[in-house]
């Protein structure tokens, strides 16, 4: 099943190599962060291989997969649609129809509230796979190892500063769930 999804992504994607290899270097840190955490790491590389794979559809072909109220709701924030329609079409091409695979992929942009061990890799790895190119991409990594939610934690603020340096205004649902995070590191939740 990885080898025909494997194709599947390379050829939907040959014309972005950049993004390929963002895709595979995700992949490859979520089969290393599933392994470390004792999940599933063919969900694991799954869920990564799957993540971006409609990023460059455009806004219209991306909204025949969603319904009408994910499009509603993120009608502000287009950006969402890639991981939503992303998890249609592993659902519709694929007959997959994991909740913890689809999830983890819905949720790799802005991460959400008490996520799965998968959903807290995929975002993780989104975040600090080998060939993003941001200083603190090897210390979220090595501190994955050891604890997830603080990696989460630390990849969340770095999304929300990143935004914040280009001028844009994070969600809502962003910066709660960032800041769930902090409450968990805090201790005060779980
Ligand atoms: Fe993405
Ligand atoms: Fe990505």
């Amino acid at each position: 099943m990885i080898d025909v999804i494997e194709q599947f992504v390379i050829q939907k994607l040959g014309d972005h190599p950049k993004r390929l290899k963002h895709v595979f270097g995700v992949k490859d840190t979520a089969v290393i962060l599933a392994k470390i955490h004792g999940i599933d790491q063919e969900q694991a590389a799954i869920a990564a291989l799957f993540h971006d794979v409609t990023k460059y559809d455009s806004i219209e072909a991306q909204k025949q997969l969603l319904d009408e109220n994910s499009m509603m709701k993120y009608a502000e924030y287009p950006v969402m649609y890639h991981a939503l329609s992303a998890a249609k079409l592993l659902e519709t091409v694929f007959d997959i129809h994991d909740l913890h695979v689809l999830n983890a992929i819905k949720h790799h942009i802005w991460g959400t509230k008490d996520m799965t061990t998968l959903e807290k890799i995929i975002f993780i790895a989104d975040s600090c796979e080998p060939n993003r190119e941001f200083d603190d991409a090897p210390i979220i990594f090595e501190l994955a190892k050891k604890d997830l939610d603080h990696a989460t934690m630390i990849a969340m603020k770095a999304s929300i500063d990143y935004l914040e340096k280009k001028g844009y205004t994070p969600s809502q649902e962003q910066l709660d769930a960032y800041h769930y995070y902090q409450e968990v590191i805090r201790g005060k939740i779980k």
